[in-house]
């Protein structure tokens, strides 16, 4: 029987991997100082309706429990994170800094990158809107990469004031422009020409169609010279100020007036990272600036996040050849050759595993040349055993698996003599 379609099982290797690499974000998140929070795997269904409409129910897992209520499977953190912070967190003096990391569902068409379970580690900044506070959002989205290994990705940064300014300038007033958004986030640009023909054409349509094209906050300059869309300019070239000033690699990110974002709470700055070699799924993490304040009835407050693909980096990684790290690597593993040498071994055992070495205890007498091919099995680093003549002379033997050195070592002061050798194995190199 094979897993649900969409979703995945992870074997012990898989999850080495996965747990390194979460380890690697999650100190990239501590030292922006930004702190955990965790919710609910399943929402009522109304949290997810509320900003996005009926029309997202296509989109995600929602049933009805035994009780009739109607919830779903979260198909993302931010609606929820902002319930929590609404019900908790909201007389906190601001900025607030939260991350997090969990499984999300979608109804997506499952595809390589793309599955129906997937985990996004991500983060909301909650009261601070300035581009500086913004820039360093950035910054950190950009770290998360950096600790990841990952060097191939570019950041497209944008702002949604002047895409929806342009879009007004062409005849569109906001409220008819959903439509429109929808087909720009997919990139549907022969589509797209064809609803704006009917209120656009000629120079004036064309014009509109090279912001596509813009990829320097230069080229912004002239379509948002006024109102909002200046604002919004101003806002943009004081992020990308920022962003220097962090020392970001200038050919890492780049301008794009033309992102609307797929989710509908978003106002303001907006960003995509691509890993361009990834094909089709290439996103690996998106977000920008949105207000949920409405969905709570409560009062505005001015909210910025992002969140990473945890599944397509990995799969980002993997196609670059970069290990994620964590490596499955056993300290030693132990053998009694012979029962009477098990006593001392288990003792000792069970204060290595205290001192927090991996051990692999074998659980029956076995031969010799059986405990040596266990031990490379397992990759451990030692293999540790005594028979009946290591017992009878108060030893055991230690093999590093690594060069075959062999030595002895008395059973009186074994916990200290073997923690001396997964040490001095450990750091002679990898095995
Ligand atoms: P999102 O762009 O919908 O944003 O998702 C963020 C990331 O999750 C995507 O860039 C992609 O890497 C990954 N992702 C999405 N769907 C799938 C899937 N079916 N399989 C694998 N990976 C997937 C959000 O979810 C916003 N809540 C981000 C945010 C936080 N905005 C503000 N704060």
């Amino acid at each position: 029987m094979q897993p649900p379609r969409g979703t995945r099982d992870f074997g012990p290797d898989e999850m080495a991997a996965r747990r390194a690499l979460e380890e690697r974000l999650r100190s990239v998140f501590r030292a922006y100082n930004y702190r955990e929070v965790q919710t609910p795997t399943f929402e009522d269904l109304e949290l997810f309706l509320a900003k996005s409409g009926p029309g997202i129910r296509e989109e995600i897992y929602d049933f009805k429990d035994k009780s009739d209520r109607e919830l779903a499977l979260r198909p993302e953190l931010t609606a929820p994170v902002m319930r929590y912070y609404f019900s908790t967190l909201k007389m906190q003096p601001k900025p607030i800094r939260l991350f997090y990391f969990g499984p999300c569902f979608r109804y997506d068409r499952p595809q390589a990158g793309r599955y129906r379970e997937f985990w996004q580690m991500g983060c909301e900044l909650i009261g601070d809107d300035t581009p500086e506070a913004h820039a360093e959002l950035v910054r950190l989205a950009l770290d998360l990469f950096e600790a990841a290994g990952l060097e191939d990705y570019h950041l497209r940064l944008g702002h949604l004031s002047i895409l929806r300014a342009l879009l007004e300038d062409l005849g569109f007033p906001v409220a008819e422009q959903a439509p429109l958004m929808r087909l720009i986030d997919k990139k549907e640009l022969d589509g797209l020409r064809k609803a704006l023909s009917v209120k656009a054409q000629g120079a004036k349509l064309d014009a509109f169609m090279r912001v596509f094209d813009y990829t320097r906050l230069e080229e912004l300059h002239d379509v948002a010279r006024t109102g909002r869309a200046k604002e919004a300019y101003d806002h943009l070239a004081r992020v990308f100020g920022n962003l220097a000033a962090f020392g970001v690699d200038a050919s890492k990110v780049r301008v794009d007036p033309t992102i609307a974002r797929g989710l509908e709470y978003y106002a303001g700055l907006v960003f995509e990272l691509d890993a361009p070699f990834l094909g089709a799924e290439k996103q690996l993490l998106g977000g920008g600036a949105y207000d949920l304040s409405g969905v709570f009835q409560q009062p505005p407050v001015a909210c910025v996040g992002f969140a990473l693909g945890f599944d397509r980096t990995l799969v980002a990684l993997e196609k670059k050849g970069v290990k994620a790290g964590g490596e499955d690597v056993v300290d030693a593993y132990v053998a009694a050759l012979d029962a009477d040498a098990r006593p001392a071994l288990l003792r000792a055992v069970h204060e290595l595993r205290r001192l927090g070495h991996r051990i692999e205890l074998e659980s029956g007498a076995v031969a010799l040349k059986k405990a040596l091919q266990r031990a490379t099995t397992v990759r451990a680093r030692l293999a540790v055993f005594a028979g009946a003549k290591e017992t009878q002379r108060g030893v055991v033997t230690v093999k590093n698996l690594a060069n075959g050195d062999q030595s002895e070592l008395a059973t009186t002061g074994l916990v200290p003599g073997l923690d001396a050798a997964i040490r001095a194995a450990a750091r002679s190199g990898p095995r």
